[in-house]
């Protein structure tokens, strides 16, 4: 029942001119963007005056606002035609009491949630109308409580008028023991159900009737911009006949997760055992069994929500169970009886203790040999990200990455690897004896960063293995995707090229920070997995035979003097080319797990090859103890990203782009700060879109999809690269006054900015928080320099120049020293780097040189070699400025003495850089010949 007053309209929310819908990433957020302004101005209009001058210009607001939101409505079940409709007619009858009432109650039901599960937000006009119980959700109507809801998608070629009787009659399917309630939105044509995809994240089905049109029944201009930014010509194209099987895969293409049915009177059978049919979860003759259907649905979503491995923990919580196992922690006895520590029982509850096992056996299964619930759910994980195979790791993708690289390598191989790639790596290359050929990233030098590795640069590299002879030693390419900073690969373009030089090419791609990716629908396309089906699809279409022969004439042969391999597009041999595709995802860095918790993604056309490595190099990571809340929380995030990962990722780039547009778009904020746009994060030759900037007046979004398929780097616009340099702090400085000031936490520093990152944990009030906090700083620093004339001004300016123009060089990969190296002086960087580590453990072949001796310098000048000893990463940025058996250059150390980080592992000052002898080096090569 609508109990609640219409209260007072905040002045300044109507004043704001509302941001224009087209303007909005997601649809859904422009939505409820609308009622949110909406409910403002008529809580406005309602407490004016009538004869207030203003009344009538808050009225027409509220009508512009409605007619914009109303088309919108089309795709949604809640609030319905009937709220709909209520609505219309206040507004029509100038009633702004009935108005504000019915507005305010649906906006805020829309932000809470509650039409999930409470029937007066459907009915909020009971006082005035009759309750009209059969248009309440079913388990509302059954009184069953919080079930789980979600909306279907009915794309039906019936006429509107009939589409009341037909969602009436689906509801009398439904049973007080469904697990899950669902309304059902009706739209009858092929754009309006994609559009309903594209906007409605509550749906979970679609169910397709065949017979329908094309064209949506709607002909307003934000709606067919919503539609062009999906749907290429290509389905605009498509025969009337197919319409329903193209709108199957427009679907799915755009939400994988989503269950799609199919109603037709074609002949079921035959279209069940085809290849066509893959998109669809079942076959229905006609309407002929509509309980069927309505069970169909439900058991797609209990296929989506099933947690066995969860379940499972949670059952076993609940036993009475004696242990005898060496984990007295497991049921907490030994903390809630303890006289000292029982404030950790407190603080943990008691679940945690009751869900602690040692055992592998009564269901809870083995991480190291999975058969039972684990399995089950690394099946689903699968399934969800759109791998062959997955697998669960307990020790975060530092351990999924050491796994996969030994899984691949054997000693002796060369990996193409990004020198700028996360540790974990390095240490993998060299516990498995393959050996590295550093491919360097494009440098960042105004903000002390790298980019991503040029497509050009891993070509070269290849053509240097093939002009070396040794192209058939080389196994993988591994890459980050995207970098820390948000630099997205054209994984498709990379894999397709590197194909066409070696044909069974192994990829693995670093998506620690990416795992999100693949339930947004913007950046699926940049994801390994995403690339690993899409090339799938394309070398196995019969049409790709002709488009390789022709790309291979034109660029001629595989041959390390053909120049033109290194500029023309390559496709690679379709007879050829095998798909071998692992991604590695930090699943606690941007899903809901638990620190830790990371997954291996494999599409690998040849894994019963490395199947056995694979278990081995498992085995050698992975402790015989894993946490068991980790595999449990690993799994309820696949359920989660299943169900509303769609959503939340969504919304996660929306409010990147809200905040991205504030800051740089602020007038005061935008003085001292700033967060880089595409143009400054990729360069113009990496980025031939020439795209500046995300939304207008830069782009549309329809730009920017095209520039996501074909850009050979895009940027992630959830990583915020914010420029506080020119607000006269530095990257760690900033960081510690954003935490202490305003409890704000970043993801990472450089020298002059701060990484912010958005994800599904992230909210508007997020947004609002960082903004207030840059326009206080903003506003401090105006006052300052205002007070403080001319002599603090020329303090402020010189601190931004050296922070802004007075950066360090970045030091790119140098060389392996010869003794480490099969081509002295040769193109191919490609180094012994295991020898060079595993000679640093004799004390006798390392010397020490303190950073700021001039010994160093000396050194440098005239030789001997300085030559590290073993891997030296500083924090940030993360990756190693020198690893075992590269000569030291005058670059990297200039960029030591500039670097302004404590935590450098691999280096002690009070002990200087560890370095090779130059003996050592004699003796070593003179053993291996070299
Ligand atoms: C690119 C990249 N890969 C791997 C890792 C390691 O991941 P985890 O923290 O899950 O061990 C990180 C950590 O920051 C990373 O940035």
């Amino acid at each position: 029942m609508l109990t609640e007053t219409a209260s007072p309209a905040p002045e300044v929310l109507t004043s704001v001119p509302p941001t224009p819908l087209v303007d909005f990433f997601s649809a859904a957020e422009a939505r409820i963007d609308r009622w949110r302004q909406l409910s403002a101005v008529v809580r406005a209009w309602h407490a004016t005056p009538a004869h207030d001058s203003s009344s009538d210009r808050l009225f027409a607001e509220a009508v512009v606002l409605f007619s914009e939101v109303a088309p919108l409505e089309a795709f949604f079940a809640y609030p319905g035609p009937r709220l709909m409709s209520a609505t219309e007619q206040a507004l029509a009858e100038r009633n702004a009491g009935v108005t504000v009432r019915v507005i305010q109650h649906i906006s805020s039901a829309l932000l809470s949630g509650v039409y999930r599960y409470d029937a007066s937000a459907w009915d909020p006009l009971q006082e005035e109308t009759a309750r009209a119980t059969d248009l309440l959700p079913p388990d509302l109507q059954a009184g069953n409580g919080h079930k789980p809801y979600f909306e279907t998608l009915v794309v039906t070629p019936t006429e509107p008028a009939q589409w009341e009787r037909a969602r009436h009659e689906m509801k009398r399917l439904r049973r007080t023991d469904d697990p899950f309630a669902y309304e059902v939105v009706q739209v009858g044509t092929f754009e309006d159900a994609v559009l309903g995809t594209i906007c409605n994240y509550n749906l979970q089905a679609v169910v397709i009737r065949d017979g329908f049109e094309y064209r949506s029944r709607h002909d307003v201009p934000v709606l067919r911009e919503f539609l062009h930014r999906h749907l290429n010509g290509a389905e605009a194209a498509t025969a009337p006949g197919s319409l329903a099987m193209a709108l199957a895969r427009a679907v799915k293409r755009y939400r994988p997760e989503l269950d799609v049915y199919l109603l037709t009177d074609r002949a079921v059978e035959a279209l069940a055992g085809s290849e066509e049919a893959a998109p669809l979860r079942r076959i229905f003759h006609n309407v002929e069994e509509p309980m069927e259907l309505h069970l169909a649905i439900l058991d797609g979503i209990a296929d989506r929500y099933e947690t066995p491995y969860f379940n499972n923990l949670k059952k076993y919580a609940q036993r009475p169970i004696g242990t005898f196992h060496a984990l007295p922690i497991a049921r907490g006895k030994s903390v809630f009886r303890s006289n000292w520590i029982r404030d950790m029982g407190h603080f943990y509850g008691t679940n945690l203790f009751l869900a602690e096992s040692s055992a592998t056996t009564g269901g809870l299964d083995s991480l190291l040999e999975p058969t039972g619930t684990i399995k089950k759910a690394q099946d689903l994980t699968a399934r969800a990200f759109g791998a062959r195979r997955a697998y669960f790791a307990t020790n975060g993708t530092s351990t999924s990455n050491k796994i996969v690289v030994q899984a691949i390598c054997r000693p002796g191989d060369i990996v193409i690897v990004d020198r700028n790639c996360h540790k974990s790596h390095h240490y993998g290359l060299v516990l498995a004896g393959a050996q590295p050929y550093y491919v360097e990233a494009y440098p960042l030098l105004s903000y002390s960063m790298y980019g991503g590795v040029p497509l050009l640069s891993i070509k070269a590299a290849l053509l240097n293995c093939l002009a070396q002879g040794t192209l058939d030693r080389v196994r993988a390419i591994d890459l980050t995707n995207c970098t820390f900073d948000g630099h997205m690969y054209n994984t498709v373009r990379v894999m397709q090229e590197c194909l066409a030089i070696k044909p069974d090419l192994v990829f693995l791609w670093d998506e620690a920070w990416f795992g999100f990716a693949r339930f947004n629908a913007f950046h699926r396309r940049r994801t390994a997995m995403g690339a690993a089906a899409t090339l799938t699809a394309r070398f196995r279409d019969p049409a790709y035979r002709a488009q390789y022969q022709q790309a291979a004439a034109a660029a001629g042969p595989i041959d390390a003097s053909n120049l033109r391999l290194l500029t023309m597009p390559l496709l690679p041999d379709p007879d050829r080319v095998r798909i071998r595709v692992y991604q590695t995802c930090s699943t606690h860095k941007s899903m809901s797990a638990l620190r830790q918790g990371s997954m291996i993604l494999v599409w690998d056309e040849d894994f019963h090859h490395v199947e056995g490595a694979f278990e081995e190099a498992f085995f050698t990571h992975t402790s015989t103890s894993p946490n068991l809340q980790i595999i449990a929380s690993l799994d309820v995030a696949r359920r989660q990203m299943e169900l509303e990962g769609y959503e939340l990722t969504m919304r996660a780039a929306e409010i990147a782009f809200r905040i991205r547009r504030e800051v740089n778009g602020h007038p005061v904020i935008s003085r001292y700060f700033h967060i880089t746009t595409p143009a400054e994060m990729v360069p113009l030759g990496l980025r031939a879109s020439g795209i500046v900037d995300y939304g207008r007046p830069h782009s549309t979004w329809k730009e920017v999809v095209d520039a996501w398929d074909r850009d050979e780097f895009a940027l992630d616009p959830t990583r915020l690269t914010l420029v506080c340099g020119s607000a006269g702090f530095d990257g760690t400085q900033f960081k510690s006054l954003l935490a202490e000031r305003f409890d704000i936490q970043v993801n990472k520093t450089s020298r002059n900015s701060v990484l912010l990152q958005t994800n599904i944990n992230n909210t508007r009030s997020d947004a609002a928080l960082l903004v207030k906090a840059l326009a206080e700083l903003s506003r401090e620093i105006d006052q300052r320099l205002d007070r403080g004339g001319g002599a603090e001004r020329a303090r402020f300016t010189s601190r931004v120049r050296s922070l802004i123009e007075d950066v360090p060089d970045l030091p790119d990969f140098s060389r392996f020293h010869d003794v480490f190296r099969d081509d002295p002086g040769g193109r191919a960087n490609i180094g012994h780097m295991r020898d060079a580590f595993f000679m640093a453990y004799d004390a006798a072949n390392c010397e020490y040189l303190k950073l700021a001796s001039s010994e160093v310098d000396e050194r440098l000048a005239n030789g001997p070699d300085l030559v590290s000893a073993n891997f030296v990463i500083p924090y940030p940025p993360g990756f190693p400025i020198m690893v075992p058996g590269q000569v030291v250059t005058p670059q990297t150390i200039a960029f030591m003495r500039k670097l302004d980080v404590k935590e450098i592992h691999g280096y002690h000052a009070e002990q200087g850089l560890k370095l090779l002898t130059p003996q050592a080096l004699a003796a070593h090569g003179a053993r291996a010949g070299r």
